[in-house]
């Protein structure tokens, strides 16, 4: 699924009309920017999924454990399915496992991947914007949850939202459920640096495919000369920053909107934001979690923290 065409073009202009001009990151995911973000999981220089998946591998039944028994368990933006069935195959007598995620596609494949392997577990797919956490309290679950987050996108998030997601997440659980959630932990700028400027290219792709997908949906025509690929680390605010930076001075119209580009401007399309241990403890600390568990791949380059009430 993706979001209607009017919100597309809207918050593309209304994006593109800002000062300094930015686009949403949820726009990447069209059905080829899922594709080219596929490609860049599997970079060497992109060690996050890597990581993550080598925790859930490694570390599953306790994880498993701390999530505890009989547990619904629900993921938001479970995308394949992949990262959900590791993580079941430590659960104890896991009751349901919820997969909510934007795309219906995704979902379904999520949800026949799982009933492949686990023909006797329930499994159901919600398809939802996971991002308001009313979603789930929409959802009507008995017994105990757990709230899993995987994937580092909650590094997509502005602190303060992110703060805002965990204490949704907290009034939607009850004493002794929890929390899990992945994140890319803060290190040197040059291993940052590598995994978000890859030597193969692919993703400048994804990010250079906002423009291919403004001229599919909106027609613009913008040559595929006019932006270059930018990230780096903003180190003070501890965050890549993604950026279209603009080759020459140029106009566009863009759904009857005349967009004036100056060179070397940029458009800002993703901030991905990374925590140290500490801080990351600390924001679910102040979201009302008491217990925090975490794990580290070999590399301790990610971390995956399980809160409980
Ligand atoms: C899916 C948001 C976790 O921030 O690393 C990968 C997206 N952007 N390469 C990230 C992304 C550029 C990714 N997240």
């Amino acid at each position: 699924m993706k979001p209607k065409l009017s919100d597309f073009s809207e918050e593309v202009v209304n994006g593109l009309l800002s000062i300094p001009k930015k686009i949403s990151p949820k726009f990447f995911y069209d059905n080829e920017g899922s594709q080219i973000f596929d490609e860049i999981t599997k970079l060497p220089e992109y060690y996050l999924t890597r990581a993550e998946l080598e925790i859930l591998e490694t570390r599953r039944t306790d994880i498993g454990r701390v999530i505890g028994a009989d547990a619904t368990v629900v993921e938001l933006g479970s995308g394949s399915g992949q990262k959900g069935l590791l993580l079941l195959k430590g659960l104890i007598r896991p009751k349901e496992l919820v997969f909510v995620d934007i795309s219906i596609e995704a979902l379904r494949n999520a949800v026949k991947l799982v009933h492949t392997y686990f023909p006797h577990i329930a499994v159901k797919g919600i398809c939802a914007d996971y991002t308001s956490t009313d979603v789930m309290g929409q959802m009507d679950i008995p017994g105990r949850k757990g709230i899993v987050f995987l994937g580092s996108t909650i590094g997509n998030m502005e602190p303060e939202e992110a703060r805002g997601f965990i204490s949704g997440c907290r009034r939607l659980l009850s004493d002794g459920e929890t929390l899990t959630i992945g994140v890319d932990l803060k290190k040197d700028k040059e291993t940052l640096e590598r995994a978000y400027n890859d030597s193969k290219g692919v993703t400048a792709r994804f990010n250079l495919n906002l423009i291919s997908r403004i001229n599919r949906e909106l027609g613009a025509g913008i040559p595929g000369d006019a932006f270059i690929h930018k990230a780096f680390y903003n180190e003070s605010r501890g965050r890549i920053e993604m950026h279209l930076q603009s080759t020459r001075t140029q106009t566009f119209l863009i759904a009857g909107n005349e967009i004036n580009f100056e060179k070397g401007e940029t458009i800002h399309t993703e901030n991905s934001y990374k925590y140290s241990i500490d801080e990351f403890s600390g924001m679910l600390k102040d979201g009302g979690f008491n217990r925090i568990t975490l794990w580290q791949d070999s590399g301790q380059r990610y971390a995956l923290f399980t809160a409980t009430i």
